[in-house]
């Protein structure tokens, strides 16, 4: 095997930063806020108007995330970056609100209803296939964020008629831009009700989106035989268990948008990241192209054949431990607490960087190395479930992630079998606004096999 390959980090500031600087660095990438001691110590700790601990340890995240949920709800910063394109919806609830909408939209992600739905994904993996067959050379996050995007489009909404894709993805680029980035007015400790100016420039992007989302909503209530077994046909029926209570026309926006943006977003940054690490690790490149190659014959994926090629999903899952596309969550503490045999306090912010916890020097052998071999079937049991987490873990996990790993697995397979990837520029960047995207892009040479 040819030696490991290394890729590219994020900048690390030795020094403590200042309250200014954090506030500078925070909007130009969220992943420079992680101090260098966070990817050696479990827990380390600050104050900065408030007090604020990183928290990249196992146990801790155990606590936080299933033995003691109650106490760390989700932090009002990152409410309120979200707030505007999706208000209260499952992503942002919590308590019984947040209770009832996850039961309503759960069904349509169970492994039954998502195999159900990789017809859709293979289709879409044989159009991003016979696209890049025919380019020497792309931009591989544009090509996964349209291939996802066709798929969410067909779970979400049945087909994408209303829905002109450049657009909508112009929109979300724009959104993550400006209210994306943190608010340097939140660092500095300008109050709440004081406008941000991200959130002003977000406005117009949010409306783009928000009326294409309605205008297929209210295109399904206009449909006769208005019960299509899709994520809208769910939500339209689904009713609270306690009150039998509906999802308001604005609810129904709020989490059919978030539906459309997080369920293509980060899976298509799963896929090009891996695209990314083997471009340059030529070795696994041709180890997962044979197994794809023994079990495909050329055809396109489809869900019977993943077990037969597990070098695809470890792949996956090495690109998510080192550039895991939600790399950074923020809780706030309700109650005192012990965590990593230190105290937390009522209203101290915690961090949970997923990004650190996956490059972090205690829990994994050479963390900054690519090396799918940790994930194989003989390894993986002695990694400690919440030491990988790009997924989330405990009553909120992610209720997309088998929809999102079965996609990914389908499409990866199809195109490492058909096409070989080489690198066409030096190595991207990765920036965290609300998610970790590769700068400027990924560029590839792209060969027919
Ligand atoms: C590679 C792809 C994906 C990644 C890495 C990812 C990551 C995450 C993470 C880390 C969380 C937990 C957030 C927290 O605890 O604060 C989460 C929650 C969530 N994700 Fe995903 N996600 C992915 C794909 C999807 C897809 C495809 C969908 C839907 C179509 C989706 C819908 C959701 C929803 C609704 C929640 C909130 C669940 C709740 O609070 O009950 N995600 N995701």
């Amino acid at each position: 095997m040819e030696t490991d390959f290394i890729p590219v980090g994020a900048p690390v500031h030795r020094r403590r930063l200042s309250r200014l600087e954090t506030a500078l660095v925070a909007r130009r990438n969220v992943l420079e806020i992680i101090p260098a001691l966070s990817y050696r110590q479990p827990m380390v700790s600050g104050e900065m108007l408030m007090r604020w601990h990183m928290l990249a340890d196992p146990g801790g995240m155990k606590r936080v995330m299933l033995d003691n949920l109650a106490n760390y709800p989700k932090s009002e910063i990152m409410r309120r970056m979200l707030r505007p394109a999706i208000g209260n919806s499952l992503f942002n609830a919590d308590g019984a609100e947040w209770k009832w909408q996850r039961q309503a939209v759960a069904p349509v992600f169970t492994h039954r209803n998502v195999v159900a739905l990789a017809p859709a994904m293979m289709a879409t993996a044989e159009r991003v296939s016979a696209r890049l067959a025919a380019a020497d050379r792309a931009e591989l996050v544009t090509e996964m964020l349209t291939a996802t995007f066709d798929v969410i489009c067909d779970v979400a909404l049945s087909g994408r008629e209303h829905f002109d894709g450049t657009t909508f993805s112009a929109a979300i680029t724009r959104y993550f831009q400006t209210a994306g980035r943190a608010s340097l007015l939140d660092f500095l400790g300008v109050p709440q009700w004081f406008p941000r100016p991200g959130e002003l420039l977000a406005a117009a992007s949010v409306r783009t989106m928000h009326d294409m989302v309605a205008a297929a909503i209210e295109a399904r209530r206009q449909e006769t035989s208005g019960d299509a077994d899709d994520l809208l046909g769910h939500m339209l029926a689904a009713r609270d268990p306690e009150t039998g209570q509906q999802m308001t026309e604005e609810e129904l926006v709020y989490n059919m948008q978030f539906f459309i943006v997080a369920g293509h977003e980060t899976t298509a940054l799963a896929l090009s990241w891996a695209l990314y690490l083997l471009a340059h690790s030529p070795a696994w490149q041709e180890r997962v192209r044979a197994q794809a190659t023994r079990q495909l014959q050329g055809r396109a994926a489809g869900p019977q054949d993943l077990d037969a090629m597990p070098l695809v999903e470890q792949v996956l899952e090495e690109a998510m431990r080192l550039y895991p596309p939600v790399g950074l969550l923020a809780r706030t503490v309700v109650a005192k607490d012990q965590l990593c045999g230190r105290t937390v306090q009522s209203d101290d912010i915690l961090f949970l960087p997923i990004w650190a916890l996956h490059r972090h020097e205690m829990w994994w052998e050479r963390p900054e190395a690519f090396d799918p071999g940790r994930f194989a079937p003989e390894n993986r049991g002695k990694l400690n479930k919440y030491q990988y987490l790009p997924f989330g873990a405990g009553p909120r996990v992610c209720v997309g992630a088998d929809f999102a790993m079965m996609q990914a697995r389908i499409i990866l397979a199809t195109l490492i079998q058909r096409l070989r990837f080489t690198p066409a520029s030096p190595g991207p960047r990765p920036v965290m606004m609300m998610t970790v995207r590769p700068e400027p892009g990924i560029f590839l040479n792209i060969a027919p096999i």
